[in-house]
């Protein structure tokens, strides 16, 4: 693909300089950039916020923050005096004119240095309430003009509902071209699921069986170990159909089930997102309840650590009914997938992190061997472990024809030795060179609404129905297991790369 030209000289603006989004994930994406070379020349980073802090006590701020959570570890001195002075706090409030008239003067004196307009850059690192209001003060002041080099980067939630969502994307698209809007959904930043587009449809030999007459299903699981911590007041009025299954996971779904886009550009791959998106076949409320398991955390341990349940997190009502896990069955009504189903499954506080996506091959229809074959299965691990790998039968070394599995691997830690990098900087960078291809197009995020909705409302309507239960440091509840049942008995699991076994089948 031809990258748009890198742009000369850019000011960036993050509104929310003081929220953690700023300190623990943009600013050290900002500084590997930097540091990698990968910055414009001439480039400025504003940083508004309310509260009152001098500058350099800010950039202090930051260094120490982004020594403890930068891929890179420890900021080098020098790099980090060079990328710091290009840092500027202004404290304001996002309704008042004030702050944005200073914005205004600061991004303007940087543009006359640098002779030239460059792009600009508005990052809303704000709660939602925010964004209407930054947004008209930006139309008003004239800092985000029609000029395509103006972009602005939106993070979710994209509304709590279908309606929510058209609303605040109407407001948007009154305001500001579709192409300078940058809706970022971090996992399309990974690593690993840039490389997914790559496996699909740079290799020949996959692409053919990518469909219904090999498939026998699909398996995208986002386990986290992690609980909802100190996010209790957001997560107890989202819950994981919210947060993490309407954008992350039809994400991941996306690319797995798209049909192969025309050229490996924004819109014809956002086309055949929103096309496969189209094709999933609508729930209904009884459909709700057979095909979709909604857990809760329990109290329990993960890895030797207690945990308390998830009613007793901090800002959670005592008998919340919202979900920490979720386990969903969809059906693609199209003539490559159906009856193919896809099983998404995402929850908190579970045994361990594992995000996997699976495709488990259906069994060969000519049964040659006496032993039991286990059908092949691609595995896409995205995090911890970046790996690829096909399961296969193979004979075991011997006198004899005798059968068992053994994986073949693509693993990165033995292919690359560079850290890589982090979602964050891969989408920044984006912003910069105005390449939208991962970065979620408005009518993909209603479209994600539209198949969510019918869960929302059924689970409105019944709010504890069918509400399963699972001990914090577990695999999530039995039911969902049931769900799969018909097709494997549970979910895959990868083994941690220290933990695996060796092949043990006897040499015979
Ligand atoms: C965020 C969710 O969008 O993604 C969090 O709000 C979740 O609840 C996080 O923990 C997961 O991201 P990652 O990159 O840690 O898998």
């Amino acid at each position: 693909m031809i990258k748009p030209k890198k742009s000369e000289s850019a000011a960036i603006t993050i509104f929310g300089a003081k929220g953690d989004l700023t300190s623990r994930k943009l600013i050290p994406a900002f500084y590997n950039l930097y540091a990698d070379g990968h910055l414009p020349t001439a480039f400025a980073i504003f940083c508004v916020d309310f509260v009152t802090i001098d500058e350099q006590a800010y950039r202090d701020e930051l260094l120490t923050a982004d020594n403890q959570f930068s891929r890179s570890g420890k900021a080098d001195k020098d790099k980090w005096a060079a990328f710091s002075a290009n840092i500027f706090y202004i404290q304001g409030d996002f309704q008042q004119a004030k702050t944005y008239n200073t914005l205004k003067e600061k991004i303007k004196d940087f543009e006359q240095k640098q002779k030239q307009k460059g792009s600009r850059m508005f990052y809303f690192a704000v709660a939602p309430r925010f964004i209407e209001i930054i947004g008209d003060a930006l139309c008003q002041a004239k800092l985000c003009t029609s000029d395509t080099q103006h972009r602005i980067v939106v993070e979710k939630p994209f509304g709590t509902d279908l309606d929510s969502a058209k609303k605040l994307n109407r407001y948007l698209s009154k305001r500001f071209e579709e192409k300078q809007i940058y809706h970022i959904d971090h996992y399309l930043g990974k690593e690993m699921v840039q490389n997914i587009m790559a496996f699909r449809f740079a290799n020949h030999v996959f692409e053919p069986l990518w469909n219904k007459n090999y498939i026998d299903h699909i398996q995208i699981s986002v386990a986290e170990e992690v609980s909802v911590g100190k996010r209790g007041g957001y997560y107890d009025s989202s819950g994981a159909l919210r947060d993490m299954i309407q954008n992350h996971l039809l994400q991941l779904f996306c690319i797995i089930a798209m049909d192969c886009p025309k050229q490996y550009e924004a819109e014809a791959i956002r086309d055949a997102k929103v096309k496969v998106l189209k094709q999933v076949r609508p729930l209904t409320t009884d459909g709700v309840f057979k095909n979709v398991v909604r857990g809760q955390y329990t109290e329990g341990e993960i890895h030797g650590e207690k945990q308390v349940a998830y009613r007793q997190e901090g800002q959670v009502a005592p008998d919340s009914p919202t979900e920490t896990f979720v386990a969903a069955k969809l059906l693609i009504d199209s003539e490559r997938w159906k009856g193919v189903p896809f099983f998404l499954r995402t929850g908190k506080c579970m045994a361990r992190q594992s995000s996997v996506i699976t495709i488990q091959f259906k069994e060969s229809p000519h049964k040659i061997f006496k032993d039991d074959i286990v059908p092949n299965k691609l595995i896409m691990s995205i995090q911890p472990e970046l790996e690829i790998g096909l399961l296969f039968e193979s004979k075991v070394p011997g006198l004899h024809m005798k059968l068992t599995p053994v994986e073949m691997d693509f693993m990165y830690k033995d292919n690359y030795s560079q850290s890589l990098p982090e979602a964050y900087e891969a989408l920044l960078l984006d912003v910069l060179e105005g390449d939208a291809t991962s970065f979620m197009r408005t009518d993909q995020i209603e479209q994600a609404w539209k198949i969510v909705m019918p869960i929302i409302n059924a689970w409105k309507k019944f709010p504890r129905k069918q509400l399963q239960f699972y001990p914090a440091g577990s695999w999530g509840p039995a039911a969902a297991d049931r769900l799969l049942k018909p097709y494997a008995k549970e979910w895959f699991k990868l083994a941690p790369r220290n933990e695996v076994a060796h092949n043990t089948a006897a040499i015979e």
